[in-house]
């Protein structure tokens, strides 16, 4: 086509300026934002206790020795790079739901359980958001599509369910006077209030931030009240084993509500309990009543995550599923788990007695109570930043510390700060 001399004119004029010219800088991720800004901190002794990333006692990234056996066994099978089904690896997704369900568990045992590999938690939050988007159209329903989360919850859950078109609202789950402890009957005539046919995001176990958990009994008595509901269950499980060290004992909640005939979805993640953090290994499930049902809710997630990333990566997968199905590799991998549970144990109680030397006289009994890679401390926004600006100790400014980036060496030295801004 011909321009003319203006056009021609006009269109150089354009191109000298920047498509994306306007276009304002996004909010940094409060918690991933935290690493700059510490990487920036030129102190020597400053420490950081912000990203949910297990540290060895050295401080030092760790890969369990289980994983790196069972990475060297699938690089020295010589695998091809071929692309994974939609739904990923099936004996990945099999042993995954295993793992998660037990078993013996009956929608497994009765191939009712819809279920696909995705990029770990954060991808399966994504695809299930989506799914709940969808859900009220594939339905025929006018229900909007809500999701009730914790407060506080995970600080990415919110802008997930958000992004996919999903109205997030709030129940309650910390006691707003102590800060560190449940607030369980709270959290159980909030979820009896929500509005009908919507879902409600829970943690399985070592619910981040806080730590704190509802209790056996406590999980008991909300899936008998929740039965009387038609809200949907959805379960984050992101530290299955990492709670107690014991994977089995970390799904008891969620096996109890499949057990008492609920049908929940599930996302797992293996970035913090394999120490497969960047390898997005992960599985998403929805107990479903029947097997034809389960068919056309699989189809409906293929039909999700074909547009949006075609299909998940495939190494992680292949590292999970060597340990889960080797009986000798798993059972070495168990005893890993336990090991950095038991050594974030350690560092809550040599962080309680830290306090104790330090001179605080406050009660930090929270700190040895809650569990998971967590300890929500209870300091306000302002004791964060003074406790960053004066000891170079860093964390969110919700209080949480990642308890895992204690360690014997700098353990002490939080303790002070902590006590410093606290007293
Ligand atoms: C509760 C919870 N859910 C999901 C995730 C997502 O983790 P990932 O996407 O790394 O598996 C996290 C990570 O911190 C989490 O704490």
């Amino acid at each position: 086509m011909l321009l003319s001399r203006t056009a021609r004119h006009l269109t150089r004029r354009a191109r000298t300026l920047s498509a994306w010219a306007g276009v304002p800088a996004a909010p940094a991720d409060p918690i991933v934002g935290l690493n700059q800004t510490f990487a920036d901190d030129p102190s020597t002794t400053k420490v950081l206790l912000g990203v949910g990333a297990y540290r060895d006692d050295a401080g030092k990234p760790y890969v369990l020795p289980s994983i790196r056996e069972a990475e060297s066994r699938v690089v020295n099978g010589n695998p091809n790079h071929e692309y994974a089904a939609i739904t990923g690896d099936a004996e990945f997704v099999k042993l995954s739901l295993e793992f998660a369900y037990g078993p013996d568990s009956a929608p497994l045992q009765e191939g009712r359980v819809a279920a696909a590999q995705v990029l770990s938690g954060t991808g399966g939050l994504r695809v299930c958001a989506q799914l709940i988007e969808r859900l009220p159209r594939l339905t025929g329903s006018s229900q909007k599509p809500v999701c009730y989360m914790p407060e506080p919850t995970w600080g990415n859950h919110a802008k997930v369910f958000q992004d996919a078109g999903v109205e997030v609202r709030r129940y309650r789950y910390l006691d707003s006077n102590t800060k560190t402890t449940l607030d369980y009957e709270g959290m159980k005539e909030d979820l009896l209030g929500a509005e009908a046919g919507s879902t409600i995001l829970l943690h399985a176990c070592a619910h981040n931030p806080t730590g704190v958990d509802p209790s056996p009994d406590q999980w008991r008595d909300l899936s008998a009240a929740l039965k009387k509901t038609d809200l949907q269950l959805f379960f984050d499980c992101a530290y299955q084993g990492f709670a107690s060290g014991d994977a089995e004992a970390d799904a008891v909640a969620l096996r109890s509500f499949v057990e008492d005939g609920h049908q929940i979805l599930l996302c797992q993640s293996y970035a913090k309990n394999f120490g497969l953090y960047g390898e997005r290994v992960g599985a998403l499930s929805a107990v479903c009543s029947s097997t034809e049902e389960k068919a056309a809710l699989e189809s409906q997630l293929k039909a999700i995550i074909r547009p949006m990333y075609s299909s998940p990566p495939i190494h992680g997968a292949r590292i999970v599923k060597e340990v889960l199905g080797d009986a000798t590799l798993r059972a070495q991998w168990t005893g890993e788990c336990k090991e950095m549970a038991n050594r974030i144990q350690e560092m809550r109680s040599l962080l309680r007695e830290g306090l104790a030397e330090a001179g605080s006289t406050k009660d930090w009994s929270h700190i040895t109570d809650q569990i998971g890679m967590f300890a929500y401390t209870g300091l306000s926004k302002e004791q964060v930043q003074k406790m960053r600006d004066e000891s170079a100790v860093y964390c969110t400014l919700d209080g949480r510390i990642s308890v895992a980036g204690l360690n014997r060496d700098n353990v002490a030295y939080v303790a002070a700060a902590i006590h410093a801004v606290s007293k």
